[in-house]
């Protein structure tokens, strides 16, 4: 059994010269949005969800972006409604949301 059952990382990531980076859209609001529901909902610590800050993910062209793993499925969401689906739905029931999807595709 790994430590975490699931681990999700916010690209965080701000460009100091101004180009494209998640920092710019929102990434900040989502991460902390998903802190807070992740610890209402009481599904953090050890053995379930840990909410992680990341850099630069490299798939900046579809940011703000998210991945969760194990299952390594990447999201992009645009509103704190998106991250409560993806808390609600994936981080606690394992089922991935569709319809948040980064496309693979999408890169830097
Ligand atoms: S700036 Fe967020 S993935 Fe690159």
């Amino acid at each position: 059994m790994s430590y975490f059952e699931r681990h999700i990382f916010f690209c965080l990531n701000q460009r100091e010269n101004g180009d494209n980076s998640c920092a710019q859209h929102g990434a900040q609001q989502g991460f902390d949005h998903c802190k807070a529901r992740v610890r209402e909902l009481a599904l953090g610590g050890v053995g379930a969800v840990r909410v992680n800050k990341a850099g630069c993910l490299d798939r900046c062209a579809g940011g703000p972006v998210a991945v969760v793993y194990p299952e390594a499925v990447w999201y992009s969401y645009v509103d704190n409604s998106d991250i409560d689906e993806i808390v609600e739905k994936h981080l606690k029931q394992g089922e991935v949301v569709e319809r948040l999807r980064l496309p693979d595709h999408i890169g830097r």
